[in-house]
């Protein structure tokens, strides 16, 4: 099974082996996933509790694009330095945004920021050591912080804000100015400081969960503050929301996705699931990838409030580094897996011929004047290919290029793949009932 379309990411699902009759099996639950899907698109309230509008997330207007870039536009001019401060839905996808589009040595190289501050993130642990080091490399008055958390109430971020507003007073700096926050609109902790010290805000929009924020105000501003073509990131969502609009599972790449992994996991035994781009830039994805699938599908009880602890485990993996590393149990290990490539076609003026130093030495010599990216792809192929050998379900989907538009499409993909997935699943993919309960617990602990 091989999607292909016009201006898109390709996917190649051949390798999960999957047949006809495997379909027939779940066609009820199908069936009544799109229905779901539908109903959640018209923002109708399911049984399972609030709306869910991240499908609304393409479609967002030209203000608020404008006034997102405009504020970036002001942090150029005015700060060398942003520390975006965030954890879990208010740092993941900020994370992944940065990494797969800015320049991988970003911060280190003047000529790729032009002009745009540096960027680092933040408050997305506790741990000391880091937000020290942190503070001894910025210029805590010429850097512009931007704080993330939907309730305000989120130890971690909120902890090293404190730090921050501290030395920021200290070193005699603007708190006014200095910081930016996003937010819940009316409520919660840290709107209750916006509109006691004035500052700058932007909004996590009600019915977006933390995890599918990435293309909401949340990852758009932070984006923004690096100079990334935010237009383009949600006209690659857009292009994927319209491509999965299509009741046809067959012809329809996140519903397919979906319905093929629910079989794999629910018929097959295949409950994990290594996602594996082949590019350093994409690794966040994995990471933004896991907690989507974790805090979404891995629920203690379904719609009906039966008992089912539902959900695959998602690894996240990089190739080729984890070939040295993890393929040798994906290909001998227990055959409970599903693998999840992605790779990017065309490097463009970013990819490197290897020199032919090495002609002496025949075990090597073949790299010679070979395109870095023909041996990054016949690494993928050939880790695809020993799978299936081996009788391990495998996918490939692939990005023509790494650019807003395509991870706009491949972000959107996965966000409605796990929204198909949770309906098949019969579970709230937008509920997170087990984090809500550590944090919970952590407070009693602390106070
Ligand atoms: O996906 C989620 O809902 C969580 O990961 C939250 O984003 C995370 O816990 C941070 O919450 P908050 O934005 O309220 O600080």
């Amino acid at each position: 099974m091989k999607l292909e379309f016009k201006d898109a990411l390709k996917f190649d699902f051949s390798n999960l082996s999957l047949k006809q009759q495997d379909f027939d099996l779940i066609k009820d639950k199908i069936k009544n996933a799109w229905k779901n899907i539908k109903e959640i698109r018209q923002g109708k309230i399911l049984a399972h509790g609030e709306p869910a509008l991240f499908m609304g997330l393409p479609y967002q207007d030209k203000e608020k694009i404008n006034k997102i870039n405009s504020w970036a536009k002001d942090v150029k001019e005015n700060y060398d330095t942003v520390v975006s401060l965030g954890i879990g839905g208010s740092y993941l996808g900020n994370k992944t945004l940065q990494d797969a589009l800015a320049h991988p040595y970003y911060n280190e190289c003047k000529e790729a920021r032009a002009g745009w501050p540096k960027i680092y993130f933040a408050g997305d642990n506790l741990d000391p050591y880091r937000l020290n080091a942190l503070l001894d490399i910025i210029d805590i008055k010429s850097t512009k912080f931007i704080i993330i958390s939907k309730s305000g109430g989120t130890v971690e971020p909120m902890s090293s804000f404190a730090v921050i507003l501290d030395r920021i007073k200290k070193a005699n700096g603007n708190i006014k100015k200095q910081i930016t926050a996003i937010t819940d609109e009316s409520k919660g902790l840290l709107r209750e400081m916006v509109n006691k010290y004035g500052w700058d805000s932007f909004i996590v929009p009600d019915g977006i969960g933390g995890r599918w924020t990435v293309l909401s105000e949340v990852g758009l501003v932070t984006a923004a503050a690096a100079g990334i073509n935010i237009e383009e990131l949600l006209l690659g969502a857009k292009k994927m929301d319209e491509l999965c609009q299509n009741e046809n599972v067959f012809k329809n790449p996140a519903f397919l996705y979906a319905a093929s992994v629910y079989i794999l996991y629910k018929n097959k035994n295949k409950n994990i699931t290594v996602i594996m781009p082949y590019s350093n830039s994409l690794k966040s994805v994995g990471d933004w990838y896991v907690q989507l699938l974790a805090e979404s599908l891995g629920k203690k009880i379904d719609k009906n409030n039966k008992v089912v602890n539902e959900g695959r485990t998602p690894i996240p993996a990089l190739g080729t580094t984890d070939m040295h590393a993890q393929t040798q149990q994906h290909i001998e290990g227990a055959n409970i897996r599903s693998l999840t490539f992605i790779g990017i076609e065309d490097f463009k003026e970013n990819d490197i011929i290897i020199p032919e130093v090495f002609n002496d030495y025949k075990g090597i010599a073949f790299i010679g004047k070979m395109k870095m990216s023909k041996i990054l792809s016949a690494a993928m192929l050939s880790n695809e290919m020993s799978l299936a050998e081996a009788g391990r379900p495998n996918c490939n989907i692939k990005l023509p290029e790494l650019n807003a538009f395509y991870l706009g499409q491949l972000l959107y993909f996965f966000e409605m793949a796990t929204a198909f997935e949770g309906e098949l699943l019969n579970v709230n993919s937008y509920d997170q009932p087990g984090v809500e309960a550590y944090k919970k617990i952590m407070k009693k602990i602390l106070l």
